[in-house]
């Protein structure tokens, strides 16, 4: 029986990606040092990718060049191609992340290529983390709905999951890209899913443009699904999925997991604080249901 959520926070990458007002190497410090007093163990510190194409995150390398090393958390950089994995490694990074789309129109606005060119450079960089002994992450993104080509086959997800593993991706996240998903849609993706993998290696990542996330995670918790991807404070978006909101809100998927008697290991209190210092310090609304209840009931 499920006792315990995995949530791998995604908010110093997926979170801040799209954040136009660019915040120092020492704002992400805090922002992940806050995550750590949190008690998050899997947080993706940043990403390894052009910053032409995103330039929030062109400080990544050094950001994590400053994370504690000796710790029990897995911090992890979002790797495109050879160039993102040797700028990881040069830190010293323990896993990278590795992603593609089951949409061919998205993965040309998103890297530059096609889905089977994404392959070739996911190869590159799988074989250059095994020579090192690196975890790779894998993400495959529009899962449900792509922004350009609209709705997606679940079957052709579940091939490029099974893909990814099949490669040496030993945890793969269905990133519900645009936040069109509703349940009976994120069900037949884990059933089409569970005829190609095993399930318990699979993670959901699920934005909240339509205020469905919630949904859709209890869904997939339905499904047997037992780790999310979520961002504090509900930040992020993806720059190549325009009008896209953030993640779900880590704060609100620990809310829902505790209602239902499940343990995340996160201590609330001090991730509202985390989640309210960052978004004052973007100047921008918080997107936790859980933590703006929170901040105007208890404080
Ligand atoms: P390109 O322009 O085709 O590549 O971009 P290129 O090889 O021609 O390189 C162009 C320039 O970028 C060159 O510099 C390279 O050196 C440089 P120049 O010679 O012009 O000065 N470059 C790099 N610089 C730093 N790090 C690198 C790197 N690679 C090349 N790794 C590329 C191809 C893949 C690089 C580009 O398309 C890119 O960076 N894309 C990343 C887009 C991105 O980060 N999207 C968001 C993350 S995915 C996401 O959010 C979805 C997810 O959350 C799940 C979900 O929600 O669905 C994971
Ligand atoms: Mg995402």
């Amino acid at each position: 029986m499920m006792t315990h959520i995995k949530i791998v926070e995604v908010g110093a990458r997926d979170g801040l990606q799209n954040e136009k007002t660019p915040l120092s190497v020492d704002d992400k410090l805090t922002l992940i040092h806050d995550l750590m007093a949190a008690n998050l163990k899997f947080i993706e510190a940043g990403s390894c990718v052009s910053p032409k194409w995103v330039p929030q995150m062109a400080s990544s390398t050094e950001v994590y060049r400053q994370l504690p090393k000796d710790t029990d958390i897995s911090f992890s950089l979002l790797t495109p191609n050879t160039q993102g994995i040797k700028d990881a490694l040069e830190v010293g990074c323990q896993e990278v992340a590795v992603f593609t789309a089951a949409s061919e129109s998205f993965t040309k606005k998103n890297t530059n290529c096609t889905i089977d060119e994404s392959f070739e450079r996911i190869l590159d960089i799988i074989s250059l983390a095994q020579e090192h002994d690196v975890k790779v992450r894998g993400y495959v993104s529009c899962v449900v709905d792509c922004p350009y080509e609209g709705a997606i086959d679940p079957t052709k997800v579940a091939s490029i999951a099974r893909r990814l593993y099949d490669m040496g991706c030993y945890e793969i996240s269905l990133g519900e890209t645009i936040g069109t998903a509703t349940p009976n849609q994120v069900r037949r993706l884990w059933q089409a899913c569970r005829d190609e993998l095993d399930i318990s290696i699979l993670a959901g990542h699920f934005h909240d443009t339509y205020g469905m996330a919630i949904a859709n995670i209890y869904e997939s918790l339905e499904q047997g699904i037992a780790i999310f991807d979520a961002s504090v404070g509900g930040l992020g978006g993806c720059p190549y999925a325009k009008g896209a909101s953030g993640n779900v809100a880590t704060e609100d998927v620990h809310y829902l997991m505790t209602g239902l008697g499940l343990s995340t290991g996160i201590d609330i209190d001090k991730l509202v604080q985390a989640s309210h210092a960052i978004c004052q310090k973007l100047a921008r609304p918080n997107g936790s249901k859980f933590t703006n209840a929170y901040l105007a009931n208890c404080h």
